[in-house]
């Protein structure tokens, strides 16, 4: 499975060796981030830009601008930097709250589109969830069709903190129809994990012309910059452009960060690599929760969504005694806990401490 050597990952990712978890260092299962941190390459490109740090970086961003059009299979037209995805996915929403708007959500979701509903002074319409947490597309064009005025549906594809994937069918056939008044923002910040072959990034919609989405997408997950906040949104020029007036009038990234999410963009080894890595931990972390009989959902991403079949706060004390940090409470599904996926190191330290919690009957 693993076609990379151990000296090869040492050069491009700088492994750092293991040590237990302690209380000034704890192990952070808690925000989907890529445990390497970034490759060795971007650190360089990093230090070295702090050199240019003192003057405007117009043609460097110009240059991230048409490397993420190159990474998307668009056009530079396609894409505005923003910072971090948060920034794209609030621009996008609120560039399309129309007369009388309302945001429409799965209830069991990121975070973002809520927020931003309610920085708006807006209640999200928060629609249940389908078989298993899934995201129910029936509901949510319900949702849609029965209300008058114009809305936003917000919904990450994979979802956070479930860990699937939603129907492409379902979602890319219901945005095609072009339901009226009504705009998607898309977030697709985990879809370089995905495996499953059944998943269509919507960009395909945004390649095909519809001008009635946006596609939003981070350099904090995979390419592991999330404290240089870079993100993009990918759209057609014209939903571009009124995005664009939603935020400063023109961003331009901080140089370190466009340094560095220049030397990763292009870097097939070190993406691999990380996918790989992700994908031999997630098992670690699986096969442990099949051993005990934990039942989680199938992932397609970093983390992975499990049931205690008891309440959160209890468990998330004990494995904060343990110095291990997880995810937070997500209700609906108050019995579940996101478990970000870390090295492969961390996760055996985190199925030891999974097996001695169930020799305690914690578990
Ligand atoms: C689904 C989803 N979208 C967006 C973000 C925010 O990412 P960024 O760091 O790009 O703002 C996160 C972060 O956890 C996320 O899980």
């Amino acid at each position: 499975m693993d076609q990379y050597s151990c000296v090869r990952k040492e050069e491009v990712m700088q492994i750092k060796t293991f040590e237990a978890p302690t209380a000034q260092k704890p192990l952070l299962l808690c925000f989907n981030e890529n445990p390497f941190g970034m490759s060795r390459k971007a650190k360089e490109a990093a230090g070295r830009a702090l050199e240019a740090a003192s003057r405007y970086p117009f043609i460097r961003n110009e240059a991230l601008r048409e490397a993420c059009a190159r990474f998307m299979g668009g056009k530079p037209e396609n894409i505005m930097m923003t910072y971090g995805s948060a920034e794209a996915i609030r621009a996008s929403i609120e560039a399309y709250l129309g007369e009388n708007p309302q945001v429409v959500v799965p209830e069991l979701s990121y975070s973002d589109g809520e927020s931003c509903a309610l920085r708006n002074g807006l209640t999200p319409v928060k629609v249940p969830m389908g078989p298993d947490w899934s995201v129910d597309i029936d509901a949510m064009m319900k949702a849609v069709d029965q209300f008058e005025g114009s809305s936003v549906v917000y919904l990450a594809n994979p979802s956070n903190p479930t860990s699937t994937i939603t129907d492409s069918v379902k979602l890319n056939d219901w945005i095609r129809s072009k339901p009226v008044n009504t705009f998607f923002v898309i977030d697709e910040a985990y879809a370089e994990f995905v495996d499953d072959p059944s998943f269509v990034s919507a960009k395909t919609l945004v390649d095909e012309g519809f001008d009635n989405l946006v596609v939003t997408k981070t350099f904090s997950k995979i390419f592991a910059l999330a404290g240089l906040r870079v993100g993009f949104a990918y759209a057609v020029p014209s939903v571009i452009e009124k995005v664009r007036r939603r935020v400063a009038y023109d961003i331009m990234m901080p140089i370190v960060g466009i340094e560095a999410a220049l030397a990763e963009i292009d870097d097939r080894e070190f993406f691999e690599i990380s996918r790989l890595e992700n994908r031999v931990a997630r098992k670690i972390l699986t096969d442990c929760l099949d051993e005990l009989g934990i039942e989680y959902l199938p992932s397609q991403t970093n983390f992975v969504f499990i049931n205690l079949k008891a309440a959160l706060e209890p468990f998330a004390e004990r494995m904060l005694a343990e110095h291990i940090l997880v995810g937070r409470a997500f209700p609906p599904a108050l019995e579940w806990c996101r478990i970000s996926v870390g090295t492969v190191d961390e996760m055996k330290w985190f199925a030891k401490t999974m097996k001695e919690f169930r020799a305690k009957g914690w578990v």
